[in-house]
């Protein structure tokens, strides 16, 4: 087993990650509770991961002292090289040299974590998000690699098998951080691994059963590949002891829930129940421009939906006492401080920190522990169709929060129609698989134009394309200009109401990829 520390990284999953890639189990705890787990689990390995807090702060977290005691290697990531470098008797620094997002590592030494990747002399991409740095090393350590914001970049320690680096080795911008993490857990830790999706799959369904017994499960279904691939899951499980819900609540995309009905209905005989509340959440949406409390009227009303169809389902006056979701991995990190760890709520992703305190079903997350594209191979092992497998991911709130702002009837009229051509135009380029996600944002904002000799005052649309593995991290799509003066033009001339685009070229950090 490799115990993974965590300070409260946003991606401290996805070290668990590619740790289970290279077969591998791991376990997460909190950093409060390390030093319990340490003794518990006793651990091959150990992943420091990283974190919001400064190791330069007195009090800051630290890791349990025992870990560096034992004889076992450990790698240190952002935060966690700070940390071991402060246990150690190296120096950190505050922040003068903030780096977000793409840099360039320069590899000063051979070492194990590089091999077969990164030979002494070469340069790399790596993904920073960092405003400290280490400044002095630890007894025993050496720099290995150095990146123009951080002189320490990635230091070892090769007797003790202790590696620390300053940037991200898990995240997909670090193209070959996969093969460091590989490194260290076979070549350095010396484990080997079995942990297959298959495997997964059968775990699933036996947790599921457990967790069920004979009672019976809603799920919600939207169309996309998580709430899709969890209510196979869940068939497979139980049966017909499952009945779907859509929730059509009026912030779709343009014909998304006829699409979503026909194409679940031809392929699988799972009931599946169509709620047309669109006014329900329109009424209460109506005017609202905070994001966060956008999110959680559209959580407590899924609930309530859910609840009143539950009623509607009962049989002897019993209702289904459990409710399904396709909840994935990053919405859970991303909404809430998980398990009372260390980590900030980005923004509460309506499936999970938007939901209301109370409510009468229990929650059954099959997926929670996944990344999107994990599901999808899950979705493969179940023998989904590709239609659905390949579906671009859409947000639960839906086109509420493409809308900052006040939402009005009006305005996601508006929206829906800029968005289908957006991606009709994706389509006729063959771009639509090449693209993690892509959607269209309705301004708050008008600005002054000239049609047809005659000034306008319409709103601004802006157009967001991303490519992505898991969503955690993003980078912006590089259409070339044909593409985007094509695709304004036609969202101007045929959208009454915009009459200005505009293309966000922003990666995910800093910006996320919804706009709220
Ligand atoms: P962000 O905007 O946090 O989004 O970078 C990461 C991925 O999650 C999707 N997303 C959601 N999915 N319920 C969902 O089911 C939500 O409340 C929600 N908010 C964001 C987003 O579309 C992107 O794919």
């Amino acid at each position: 087993t490799v115990l993974i520390v965590d300070f409260g990284s946003q991606v401290t999953q996805l070290i668990a990650r590619r740790v289970r890639e290279a077969g591998v189990y791991s376990e997460i705890v909190p950093f409060q509770q390390a030093e319990e787990g340490f003794r518990r689990i006793a651990p091959k390995a150990m992943i420091l991961s990283g974190g919001p807090a400064s190791a330069a702060d007195e009090g800051s977290p630290r890791a349990p002292d025992a870990i560096f005691a034992a004889g076992i290697p450990v790698l240190g990531i952002c935060y966690g090289q700070q940390v071991m470098c402060a246990q150690l008797g190296g120096g950190v620094e505050g922040g003068h040299h903030r780096e977000f997002g793409r840099a360039f590592l320069d590899i000063a030494a051979q070492s194990p974590l590089f091999e077969g990747v990164w030979p002494k002399g070469t340069r790399h991409q790596v993904w920073m998000s960092h405003g400290d740095r280490v400044t002095a090393l630890p007894d025993g350590f050496e720099v290995i690699g150095t990146s123009s914001g951080a002189p320490c970049a990635a230091i070892a320690d090769e007797e003790r098998r202790f590696y620390a680096v300053q940037f991200h080795p898990e995240v997909v911008h670090t193209p070959d951080g996969a093969k460091l993490i590989s490194n260290f857990v076979h070549r350095i830790a010396g484990l080997a691994g079995d942990w297959t999706m298959a495997a997964y799959r059968d775990q699933a369904i036996a947790a599921i059963r457990e967790k069920v017994g004979d009672g019976h499960v809603i799920c919600g279904l939207s169309g996309g590949v998580d709430s899709s691939v969890a209510a196979v899951l869940l068939h497979e499980a139980i049966g017909d002891r499952l009945t779907c819900i859509l929730v059509d609540h009026g912030l779709m995309r343009k014909n998304e829930a006829t699409e979503v009905l026909e194409l679940f209905r031809e392929h699988y005989n799972i009931p599946l129940v169509h709620a047309d509340v669109a006014d329900l959440f329109i009424d209460a949406l109506e005017g609202e421009a905070d994001p966060e409390v956008k999110r959680k009227t559209i959580g407590k009303l899924f609930i309530d939906v859910f609840e009143a169809e539950a009623k509607k389902l009962a049989v002897d006056g019993k209702t289904a006492e459990f409710l399904a979701q396709g909840t994935l991995y990053p919405d859970v990190i991303e909404s809430v401080s998980f398990a009372g760890g260390p980590s900030v709520t980005i923004k509460s992703h309506h499936n999970v920190g938007g939901l209301p305190e109370r409510m009468n079903m229990q929650l059954v997350e099959p997926l929670r522990e996944l990344f999107k594209d994990e599901v999808r191979e899950l979705g493969r092992e179940l023998g989904l169709p590709e239609r659905f497998i390949g579906r671009h991911p859409f947000p639960g709130p839906g086109l509420a929060i493409r809308c900052p702002g006040g939402v009005t009837r009006d305005k996601l009229e508006i929206l829906r129609e800029a968005d289908a051509i957006y991606l009709d135009e994706i389509r006729k380029a063959g771009l639509y698989d090449a693209i993690w996600q892509a959607f269209a944002v309705l301004l708050p904002v008008q600005t002054v134009g000239v049609m047809g000799d005659g000034r306008t005052y319409e709103f601004v649309c802006a157009l967001r394309a991303v490519t992505s593995v898991d969503g955690m991290t993003a980078d912006f799509y590089p259409y070339d200009m044909d593409f985007l003066g094509r695709t304004a033009t036609r969202i101007i001339n045929e959208v009454r109401g915009i009459n200005r685009v505009v293309y966000d070229v922003t990666s995910k950090p800093p910006g996320t990829i919804e706009w709220e």
